[in-house]
């Protein structure tokens, strides 16, 4: 047996604890401070020491999120403290109804609230004993759920092992509960790539979410976009419990156990409802589903002391928000040709103002999903608008038809271009074949030129439309043709417009290599994938040699993602198009980053930047800093090395002064930097 250097065991020790630390900034407080690939060394690096020294794996390693076999099935995890369930109000007046039985019940008037969202995922119970997760249940009927450790294990947001600040005792035990769930962005992405798989679509984040969890495999959940937020404790044994539920919330931030966002405390019923209100307002711009606002007493003895009726306790309750959904007749069905040509049907329909937004259109997906509502042109349906959701019909009410309804038919022929459409066999969607479809270019153009790809500034849906229709654009490369001359000519286009144009165009050649290769549009390759690429082959050229055992041979990319690639490399339009973006000075490899010694005054130190500086922007001075090997955060603790602040400092330099780190002035930083190397004129480009 090979016996450990004590100095690996601690450097062991530390991997963890900084992977830690930057998982919790990435998943949780989404500011890192670390790049993917300072990430990915430091997990490279703590691989290898277990892969040498395999005493040193511990199942709370964060190498081991991924790696349990499938179950044959859950066991049951019965619940020692049972997981209640939330009474309902749907109105203010209810809602004033239910804190007048409190305030009769309790005898008292001074009784504090706490609002939270009431998130719509899968509610858990997640065990850490002695510091270490455990175990991880779903809610199940409250008093037995099942056995989804390993599943949970998976999510990246959840600490593995709390690393306590020096100031925050842990209880032996202490079970966190709290609702897995699917940011609406996420769920639209996955549902997206569903849908290029040809694979059934979730019919919501939440079921996205429940069906993720409840995998077999958790090799699948692993690779699912879960979140988790705590909105409670279960067992706390050992300590005594923080006395007020917003101390729980507070304490589990300090473990780095992400908790409901958003919380806060109030006072009386009338300033509840301000926030009730509020959060009716904002709902719509929320990045989760919720499905209203819980509102609990905020005193956790008197919580208890009010009891239980039923399964739900009556110191807290759901403000329910109303439904977004709404009955309206489909006028008839457009089919929209998308990028790669598929064809979306659309049902086009009688308006109709769904929470405070107009509908007049909602997908229908495709034809199977018609098949599956059963509906028809003509036909009374409910839509549901949720967040940024794309509206969409989920209902037929057949029982409302006239017998003029008409069946919907797909058509035979592209509505745009007018060339043969196909349905693959064992596809969902058909696709328009002609590949200089009008349709296909213009949505080529829009996804080429938005933010996530070369990112030109605007150049959206309008202008790329415009283009097309007048000739000015056949292919992906006019883009860095255009013929300006006649640009002038149109109406709209002022001298100023179209030099921000040419300067966006311009600025867009030299986007990561990344980027190029998700803004090529090619089908599977979304921005995860196209990173992958990216960093695999490192130009387009060697990606574009790559033979089918070169594509799957990178970690997750299976035959359908290989083909697709391949094919698309292997199509001699698509080599003209990528040699003509060459000549056109597009960046298509990557370019080394200039590799700096990291010494000089700043070498691996912790910065925090605040106030306005006045000879270089705060960008400018961040990428300088990085550059010379420091670290910028954002907000300073004992662990901050300097704090430089310019003009009209702000509440940064307050913190500094009282933790005592050192706090140094522009002129400092300018010197430090010079002295690290940068020479100003690089950090500072003549405007
Ligand atoms: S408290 C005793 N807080 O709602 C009540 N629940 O109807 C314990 N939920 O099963 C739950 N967000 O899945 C609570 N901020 C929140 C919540 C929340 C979502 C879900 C949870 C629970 C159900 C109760």
């Amino acid at each position: 047996m090979s016996t450990v250097p004590p100095d690996l065991r601690a450097r062991v020790d530390e991997l963890r604890r900084l992977i830690h630390r930057y998982n919790y900034e990435y998943y949780v407080l989404a500011q890192p401070t670390v790049s993917d690939a300072e990430y990915d060394a430091l997990m490279l690096e703590l691989r290898q020491l277990e892969a040498r020294y395999p005493e040193l794996i511990t199942p709370d390693s964060p190498t081991q999120r991924i790696g349990a076999p499938p179950a044959e099935g859950f066991a049951t995890v019965q619940h020692e403290l049972p997981m209640l369930s939330l009474s309902n109000v749907f109105d203010e007046q209810e809602f004033r109804a239910w804190a007048e039985r409190v305030y009769r019940l309790s005898g008292r008037r001074d009784i504090e609230f706490v609002t939270e969202p009431k998130l719509d995922g899968v509610a858990v119970a997640i065990l850490y004993r002695n510091g270490v997760y455990t175990r991880g249940a779903t809610r199940g009927d409250g008093y037995t759920g099942e056995d989804v450790t390993a599943n949970i294990r998976t999510i990246r947001m959840l600490p593995l092992r709390l690393y306590p600040p020096d100031d925050v005792p842990v209880p032996a035990v202490l079970e966190v509960r709290g609702e897995v769930y699917m940011r609406i962005k996420d769920f639209n992405d996955l549902n997206r790539q569903r849908g290029e798989e040809g694979l059934p679509l979730f019919a919501n984040p939440r079921n996205a979410a429940a069906g993720s969890l409840r995998q077999l495999d958790p090799g699948i959940t692993a690779s699912r976009p879960l979140c988790f937020a705590a909105w409670d404790i279960g067992l706390f044994d050992g300590l005594p419990a923080p006395a007020t539920h917003a101390g729980v919330l507070d304490y589990l931030r300090r473990l780095s156990i992400p908790v409901v966002p958003e919380y806060a405390v109030y006072r009386t019923v009338d300033e509840v409802l301000v926030e009730v209100r509020r959060w009716l307002q904002t709902r719509e711009q929320l990045e989760y589903e919720a499905d209203g606002v819980v509102v609990k007493v905020n005193d956790r003895a008197l919580y208890d002391q009010l009891g239980v009726v039923g399964r739900e306790p009556r110191a807290a309750t759901a403000y329910k928000f109303p439904a977004i959904e709404k009955t309206t007749l489909v006028r008839h069905v457009e089919w929209s040709v998308g990028r790669t040509g598929k064809l979306t049907p659309i049902a086009i329909l009688e308006p109709v103002s769904i929470g405070g937004v107009m509908v007049e259109r909602a997908s229908l997906h495709n034809e199977d999903e018609i098949q599956r509502l059963g509906v028809m042109i003509g036909d009374a349906v409910v839509v549901q608008r949720r967040g940024d959701v794309i509206p969409k019909v989920i209902t037929a009410i057949p029982a409302r038809r006239d017998g003029d309804e008409r069946p919907i038919v797909p058509p035979d022929h592209c509505p745009v271009c007018g060339a043969h459409v196909v349905r693959l066999e064992g596809e969902v969607d058909r696709y328009c074949v002609n590949p200089s479809c009008p349709a296909r270019l213009k949505a080529q153009i829009q996804h080429f030129a938005s933010r996530g790809a070369m990112d030109i500034e605007g150049f959206g849906e309008k202008l790329s439309d415009l283009f097309v229709d007048l000739g000015l654009i056949r292919s992906l490369p006019d883009i860095y043709e255009l013929d300006w001359e006649q640009i002038r000519q149109l109406r709209g286009f002022a001298e100023k417009r179209i030099e921000n144009l040419r300067e966006a165009i311009e600025r867009s050649k030299d986007r990561p290599l990344e980027r190029f290769i998700f803004a090529l549009g090619i089908r599977h390759v979304g921005e995860r994938n196209a990173r992958l690429l990216a960093e695999h082959f490192g130009s387009i050229d060697r990606l574009a040699a790559a033979s089918l055992e070169d594509l799957l041979a990178i970690p997750g990319f299976g035959p359908t993602v290989a083909q697709s690639i391949y094919e698309f490399f292997h199509e001699p339009k698509n080599v003209e198009m990528i040699e003509r973006f060459r000549r056109l000075g597009v960046k298509v490899a990557e370019t080394a980053p200039v590799a700096r010694p990291a010494r000089g005054p700043l070498a691996g130190k912790t910065v925090v930047l605040t106030g306005k500086l006045t000879t270089l922007t705060r960008a400018q001075a961040e990428e300088a800093l990085r550059q010379v090997g420091a670290r910028v955060v954002s907000s300073v603790s004992k662990n901050t090395d300097y704090v430089f602040a310019g003009q009209d400092p702000g509440s940064k330099y307050q913190r500094a002064q009282q933790l005592g780190v050192t706090i140094l002035g522009e002129d400092d930083l300018l010197r430090m930097l010079r002295e690290s190397g940068v020479s100003l004129a690089e950090a500072v480009p003549a405007s």
